[in-house]
């Protein structure tokens, strides 16, 4: 890879370190068309990498300990490779450990250097960004291979360990196997995985709320487990298995009921969509995004209102030439937007601080 980011990286490292790096690893963030809320139920989603991600300069050095700087914050971190410990308190130090903790003891001592273009608490995955960048580096620093599945899942695990949040594995499998100008339908029961391209007519991006998330762990893991809840009612393993025929038939009780017609709705969304972008048909597609929103605000209640008016002013914007609705776990973050280019340009420049293209 080789943009302006590498080399700010690289230029970063030398300043910082006094040396010249050994190399430079990237990973994009990433933007969910649809599918929300359903990786952690074994279901389909449908994601793509934005432009935007994490770049980490790094070398083997002969100190015993791995030093970290993360340059755009200005902060520090030191550990022992042979067994990270987690930080005391949670930060960016947490994904760095709980990354490094993955191999097992089996990394050398390192000099990294982190810095990246992706705005925290935007619901655009920096967290995965930054673990799988830092990922790939301890891949080229050991010259052990890894495939994009197994990275992903070292990411999850940590977030899960270290970070405390009980994720899917969506976001780490975007930033790790998604390509640039395609969605990737991924089926989260056995991580297979498709490229969809995104048609050469359609323009995707991405509007920030402005409400960076807050109290989102929580309210996340309980979501979670209201899930889990209702599919263990039901008998089944995972709400990829239920239908909506099967809510109606048992009378779950509230939230869940509510939970589970999100799941079971979304995933077939997912489908839809699909279906929608192979065809070309934008108005469909921007139909099933609509629909999306409106269960992720009532179903699911993980929406926020500064972005629900966001989505409807959007909305209104792009007629029936596509849709909008709230991106990530919600609670603030980010809007997506799939239009006509010509609607896109009009909502860029309405919104010229807060978006950025996708494709
Ligand atoms: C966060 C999690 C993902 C996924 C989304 C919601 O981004 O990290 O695993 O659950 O929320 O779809």
């Amino acid at each position: 890879m080789s943009d302006a980011r590498v080399a700010k990286a690289r230029e970063l490292f030398r300043e910082h370190f006094g040396r010249d790096c050994d190399g430079v690893s990237f990973a994009p963030g990433r933007v969910n068309l649809i599918g929300e809320h359903v990786d952690y139920n074994d279901g389909l989603v449908l994601p793509m990498p934005v432009a935007a991600g994490t770049a980490v300069a790094w070398a083997v050095h002969d100190d015993a300990d791995t030093q970290v700087t993360a340059a755009d914050f200005g902060e520090e971190d030191r550990f022992d490779p042979a067994k990270p410990a987690k930080p005391s308190n949670e930060s960016w130090r947490s994904y760095v450990r709980g990354i490094a903790a993955q191999w097992g003891g089996d990394l050398p001592p390192m000099q990294l250097l982190i810095t990246g273009d992706l705005p925290r608490g935007s619901g655009l995955s920096s967290s995965a960004s930054l673990c799988i960048a830092l990922g790939r580096a301890f891949v080229d620093a050991t010259g052990d291979p890894v495939d994009a599945t197994t990275l992903a899942r070292r990411a999850q695990q940590t977030e899960h360990d270290f970070a405390g949040v009980a994720c899917g594995i969506m976001d780490q499998m975007a930033a790790a196997a998604g390509e640039p100008g395609h969605a990737m339908l991924l089926d989260c029961r056995d991580l297979g995985y498709r490229q969809v391209a995104i048609p050469k007519d359609w323009a995707v991006l991405v509007v920030d709320s402005g409400v960076t998330r807050g109290l989102v762990d929580g309210e996340y893991n309980a979501r979670r487990r209201q899930c889990e809840a209702a599919a263990a009612a039901l008998g089944i393993t995972s709400l990829r298995d239920a239908s909506m025929d099967d809510l109606t038939a048992q009378d779950l009780p509230d939230p869940e009921a509510r939970r589970a017609r999100h799941v079971v709705g979304e995933i077939a969304r997912v489908g839809e969509a699909t279906a929608a972008i192979e065809q070309g048909d934008l108005q469909a597609f921007g139909r099933i995004l609509s629909e999306g929103h409106a269960s992720l605000r009532d179903q699911f209640e993980v929406s926020h209102p500064t972005v629900d008016a966001l989505v409807e002013r959007l909305q209104k914007m792009i007629g029936t030439q596509g849709g909008a609705r709230m991106t990530g776990a919600g609670f603030g973050g980010s809007v997506v937007v799939v239009t006509s280019p010509d609607r896109a340009r009009e909502i860029e420049s309405e919104f010229s601080e807060a978006s950025s293209r996708v494709a």
